[in-house]
């Protein structure tokens, strides 16, 4: 690749350098100025080079929803966004909590051939919360962590047994806080849902959950993982958990960071996510939280739904929204060029403090490290149109946003699986 500016993601520079690949073995070869003449020469003049995005949680929908996503269109979305790999949550139908399933979704995102699609396990038996699934069994069949996102586990005794269990086998929980028995049929956080006359999702429903678990994981010494964090009270009982040494990391969501209840449009069921927009005291807080490090990681919950399905009414339309081809866009506009955070501190927390959550192998902008990169476009500004989205979902409260920073080209394991000059996702 020659001509583009390399950001180090150390002290922040950016210098003009060559990048060297050894596309058989997916590696950085070299990296510099007059390097050795290359088979294929890639023009990446006036782009930033960046490690490949990673993702910790998206919704790919395969099996059972390919309607909404499947892993192809899901893997070229991601690729689109600048990922190199994504966490894909088992909340399928059936849901991947067998060995078979694993290597069902490893198999599809093989013949996808566009970014690495790493299967979640469920922790409960078909995300009943009754029964859990074999961890030793799902480990050995490759996924990178369990979860039964989309629902919270919600009986206290069994989540203690599947934390014992997961300390054993190493692999980190990534909890989808959300007890119940205090959200009932909830989709709104509480003033919109009294502006809007809809049941209301109280915040204590994710903290108390959140605290349950902390304190679990405290006692095990399980690896947590917190989903979709929203919340002033969780990101305090983050901190405490944090202070006191707990194995435990967070991600947050850009809808969370950058909207409110407040921002809520009633006709527009696009708005609808669990956990629900909060307030803006919350988001603040989150904001704050992910600035100084409480917060590790980015995460999209890339949640495609149709159309037909969102329109109808905040009371039936699912929850969710997608975000994997503009989260870096939205968040280098609104965090990166208003001076809120540096532009390698934000590379750091969508690709390495992921990929060190999840035991993931890690790119890197050196010699020897995986080619999994991306080629930034920091200058052109752009409206976003879900229109000329990859995913299936067009789901998204950012519509017409102008933002910069969108990715042009995505290469992964040393091949290029999308360059957005050719207008279309090579596989
Ligand atoms: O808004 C959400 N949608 N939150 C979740 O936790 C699940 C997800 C989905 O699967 O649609």
């Amino acid at each position: 690749m020659q001509g583009g500016c390399l950001l180090d993601l150390l002290d922040n520079s950016q210098e003009q350098a060559d990048i060297l690949i050894e596309s058989e073995h997916g590696r950085i070869l070299s990296i510099g100025k007059d390097l050795p003449e290359a088979e294929q020469t890639i023009d990446v003049a006036g782009l930033t080079l960046l490690p490949a995005f990673v993702d910790p949680h998206v919704h790919f929908r395969e099996p059972g929803f390919e309607h909404k996503e499947t892993i192809a269109s899901g893997a070229k979305a991601a690729v689109a966004g600048g990922f190199g790999s994504v966490l894909c949550m088992p909340n399928t139908n059936p849901p991947i909590d067998t060995p078979e399933r694993v290597e069902y979704v490893l198999q599809k995102s093989a013949e996808a051939g566009a970014c690495r699609v790493w299967p979640m396990g469920c922790i409960t038996r078909e995300q009943k919360g009754e029964q859990l699934t074999d961890f030793a069994a799902l480990q050995s069949a490759g996924v990178a962590g369990l979860s039964d996102d989309g629902k919270g586990v919600q009986h206290g005794g069994l989540m203690r047994q599947a934390l014992f269990a997961a300390a054993a086998s190493g692999l980190t929980v990534a909890i989808h806080a959300e007890d119940e028995t205090i959200a009932g049929k909830g989709v709104l956080h509480p003033a919109a849902a009294k502006k809007f006359s809809v049941p209301e999702q109280p915040g204590s429903s994710e903290s108390a959950m959140i605290a349950r678990d902390l304190l679990l994981a405290e006692e095990t010494g399980a690896r947590l993982h917190l989903c979709h964090v929203s919340l002033e009270s969780a990101v305090s009982l983050l901190a405490w958990a944090k202070s006191r040494g707990l194995r435990v990391t967070a991600e947050v969501t850009p809808h969370h960071l950058l909207l409110s209840e407040e921002s809520i449009d009633e006709e527009n069921t696009f708005y609808k996510v669990n956990p629900p927009l909060r307030s803006e005291d919350d988001r603040k807080a989150c904001l704050r939280a992910f600035l100084d490090g409480t917060i590790d990681m980015i995460a999209t919950d890339h949640a495609p739904h149709t159309e037909e399905e969102k329109a109808v009414g905040w009371l039936s339309a699912p929850f969710g929204m997608v975000g994997i081809e503009i989260v870096f866009p939205l968040l280098y506009t609104h965090l990166v060029s208003r001076g809120l955070m540096s532009l390698s501190e934000l590379v750091k927390r969508m690709s390495l403090v992921p990929a060190q959550a999840f035991n993931l192998p890690a790119s890197g902008l050196r010699p020897g490290a995986l080619a999994d990169l991306t080629a930034v476009d920091l200058q052109t500004e752009r409206r976003i149109e879900p229109n000329r989205f990859y995913s299936k979902g067009r789901n998204t409260p950012f519509t017409g946003w102008m933002v910069r920073g969108w990715p042009v080209m995505t290469m992964v394991d040393g091949k290029m699986v999308f360059d957005a000059r050719q207008k279309e996702v090579q596989c």
